[in-house]
């Protein structure tokens, strides 16, 4: 009985905690430490206080695989534990989220649990940040992805995700069992930890030259059923410049291995603005992230009804054929409100990027130009700022119940 009243003392708390996106404080710590090089269990990570984020799971576009939409449509929200350290030429980051198996790619057919920090590179007006799935066309972000591989062999040392052999499973031992421990060390990829500079989904292009100095790390925790994950970076090199900034806007995804993890359940953060508690300047950007939006949700919900249903899906009771158009039954999880009065008003400004063609084919999103320009085939239908205010107000609230 204690148990149950405590629970819903935190579970009330959590909800409240949601209702508008709190910032994250990112700690000052000394120049003599490394922030990227600390790993989850590092103790400095106390000074940091604990945010909780709160991330949904992305069912804009559809994919082409059945078991992955339906493992999506019947996905919750997930709370995560963020913190965050920085210093002169550091910023790290710290996610905790529950997770109650440890999944391990092993073959083509089973996935790793992951995560991963994006971060966006230019953010001077806070209103106009870059779409959160991938960046947008003027607007890139850096996407720092790490997936769980444990020590696996790779045979060939290519990479081959299919021909990886766990050492339980090599029938070896003794001396054999040496000169595969040695194997792994030499050729192993034991972990998947790589960048991404991208301006939309398919112009995602890994930084392999080393410029993107960061690091990325990874534990669970058998006894508390969760993963951890650190990422630390270089507050400036020649991909980004974050030197200057008193706070900065960054999202968060996690992937659980165990429910399709690469093409399934992925979960995602909006935009949460990190602050350097003890550097001024971007003030602007702490209120727009974590403003309410000021419509009038329920006024909202009657226009979205009758103008935006026969294209869009709403929830599962209001929903739209197929593949018309992204469906928005999460948009309010991973959306700003800024984000969402652009795509009333200005439909083309962010073209939701990188949709299958083939699956989509009801109804074409966009149309491209000989100059490879989109344009969104939505048509501006609400100019009113009140009714703006209100669908967005409305929008907010769609999302999926966050896990218990
Ligand atoms: C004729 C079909 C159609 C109607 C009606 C329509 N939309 Fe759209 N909408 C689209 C398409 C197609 C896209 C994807 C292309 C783009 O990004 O503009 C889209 C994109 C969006 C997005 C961005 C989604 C994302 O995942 O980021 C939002 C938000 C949105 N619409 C809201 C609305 C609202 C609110 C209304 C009603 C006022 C509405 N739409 C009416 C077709 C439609």
């Amino acid at each position: 009985m204690r148990t149950i009243i405590k629970s819903i003392i935190a579970t009330s708390f959590v909800v409240s905690a949601l209702c508008a996106q709190d910032s994250i404080v990112a700690a000052k710590v000394g120049n003599n430490v490394k922030p990227a090089m600390l790993k989850s269990t590092d103790a400095l990570w106390d000074k940091a206080k604990v945010a909780e984020v709160a991330l949904y799971p992305q069912t804009a576009v559809k994919m082409n695989d059945k078991n992955a939409n339906v493992a999506n449509a019947n996905s919750k929200g997930k709370i995560v534990k963020v913190s965050a350290l920085y210093n002169d030429k550091c910023i790290a980051f710290k996610i905790v989220w529950a997770d109650g198996t440890q999944s391990v790619q092993s073959g083509s057919d089973s996935y790793s649990d992951g995560f991963a920090v994006q971060m966006a590179t230019k953010f001077n007006d806070p209103k106009i940040l870059p779409y959160i799935g991938m960046g947008s066309e003027g607007r890139p972000v850096l996407v720092h992805i790490y997936k769980n591989g444990l020590s696996s062999y790779e045979p060939n040392g290519n990479k081959n995700v299919e021909l990886q052999i766990n050492r339980d499973n090599t029938n070896a031992f003794g001396k054999d069992l040496a000169i595969y421990d040695k194997n792994v060390t030499d050729a192993a990829n034991p972990n998947y930890m790589r960048s991404f500079i991208s301006e939309g989904f398919r112009s995602m292009t890994e930084i392999k030259d080393g410029s993107n100095r960061f690091r990325m790390d990874m534990a669970y925790n058998e006894g508390k059923k969760s993963w951890s994950g650190t990422m630390g970076k270089h507050l400036k090199d020649e991909n980004a410049d974050f030197s200057g900034a008193g706070a900065l806007p960054v999202a968060f995804a996690v992937w659980n291995g165990g429910k399709l993890g690469r093409d399934g359940v992925k979960l995602l953060s909006g935009w949460i603005a990190v602050d350097l508690s003890d550097k001024k300047g971007n003030e602007a950007l702490i209120d727009e992230l974590s403003a309410k939006p000021k419509g009038n949700a329920e006024a909202g919900k009657a226009n979205v009804e009758a103008m935006c249903a026969s294209c869009h899906t709403l929830n599962a009771q209001k929903a739209a054929p197929a593949f018309m158009a992204p469906d928005l039954s999460n948009i309010g999880g991973y959306s700003t409100p800024a984000y969402l009065a652009e795509s009333i008003l200005a439909p083309s400004a962010v073209v939701v990027p990188g949709y299958n063609r083939n699956a989509h084919k009801n109804f074409e999103w966009y149309t491209v130009d000989t100059k490879g320009v989109r344009t969104s085939t939505m048509p501006p239908m609400m100019t009113d700022e009140a009714m703006v205010n209100d669908a967005v107000a409305y929008l907010m609230t769609l999302k999926a119940e966050v896990e218990k």
